[in-house]
């Protein structure tokens, strides 16, 4: 029996399958990208959608399927691996889900939403609950191809969607390893007070923004001081960004932390499970993030 499902981001399968083991739950098998366990679900920061509630159920035809999706709740996501166009015809059948871009900073959406896949012509998964109220944890945007000199703003857009909570305007922000800005543009659209910090410069155009200031520092040479959120995205081994947010939540000067956490070669679930050990914080895999995860913590 299928007790609950873990959606691995592409690609990150193995990381996904490590951190379920270190948790004490048994994958059993694999559907694409979702590992199905027969154990209750664990909290997992590689998943990008947990199926919390998964049913299986018998559909001897694409009526049957529909019908009983219907009868459990109105909204569903399809998550196909195969049998797509009977997938599609049960799909037909459903109310339609809008899954329209976000406009940065809009609301994540509220509206309740499961989600369903076939393991086989004549046999459902379905999950009225998930983690995520995006379909298959894809959070997308209405990108801003002008502003932003690099595509690493969309990671900045989905954490604060994503955790409901983004700079006000006048909060003083330290953006670590900030060039060439694209996390600095973000922070400056939104009318926080930016120190962009990297040894890099930041593209002309961000240093002009109102409120931005550079300074070309290691961020490992600062000594904490006072800020309403501290963010980094700086290339650095897992071990030696723990330290340095070890360093600033023991100060507390930060109110805030958000920080790519970036992994090369090995995945470092040692280390991720140390940042999400420190109270308060909040470990995801953002749907653009790549072998990274985000670390949010904020001074309880
Ligand atoms: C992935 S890029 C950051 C991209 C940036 N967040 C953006 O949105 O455009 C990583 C940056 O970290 C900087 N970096 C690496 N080590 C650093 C350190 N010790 N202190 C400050 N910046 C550092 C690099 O110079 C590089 O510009």
């Amino acid at each position: 029996m299928i007790r609950s499902a873990y959606l691995a981001p592409p690609g990150l399968e193995a990381a996904l399958a490590d951190e379920i083991a270190r948790a004490g739950a048994r994958i059993e098998g694999w559907h694409g990208r979702l590992a199905l366990s027969a154990d209750p679900p664990v909290a997992s920061a590689w998943a990008l959608d947990v199926w919390t509630a998964p049913q299986e159920i018998e559909v001897p035809s694409v009526k049957a399927a529909a019908d009983e999706l219907r009868k459990i709740q109105r909204n569903w996501s399809a998550y196909a691996v195969q049998n797509h166009r009977r997938m599609a015809l049960i799909a037909e059948r459903l109310p339609p889900v809008k899954a329209r871009p976000l406009v940065f900073p809009e609301p994540a959406p509220t509206s309740h939403l499961g989600a369903w896949t076939l393991l086989a012509p004549d046999r459902m998964l379905a999950t009225p609950d998930k983690t995520s109220p995006f379909v298959n944890g894809e959070c997308m945007f209405e990108e801003d191809h002008i502003g932003p000199p690099s595509r690493a703003y969309l990671k900045l857009w989905e954490a604060f969607t994503r955790l409901g909570v983004w700079p006000r305007a006048g909060e003083t922000c330290l953006d670590l390893g900030a060039s060439p800005g694209g996390w600095t543009f973000v922070l400056a659209k939104l009318g926080a007070c930016v120190t962009a910090i990297d040894k890099a410069p930041l593209d002309q155009r961000v240093a002009a923004m109102p409120g931005v200031t550079w300074r070309a520092e290691s961020a490992f040479a600062l000594s904490p001081e006072p800020v309403d959120w501290l963010c980094s995205d700086i290339v650095a081994y897992p071990d030696r960004l723990l330290a340095l947010v070890g360093i600033w939540i023991a100060a507390g000067a930060a109110r805030k932390i958000l920080c790519t956490l970036k992994f090369q070669g090995e995945t470092d679930n040692t280390a991720a499970a140390a940042f999400a050990a420190f109270p308060g914080a909040r470990l995801m895999h953002l749907w653009h993030n790549k072998h990274e995860l985000t670390f949010y913590w904020q001074r309880p």
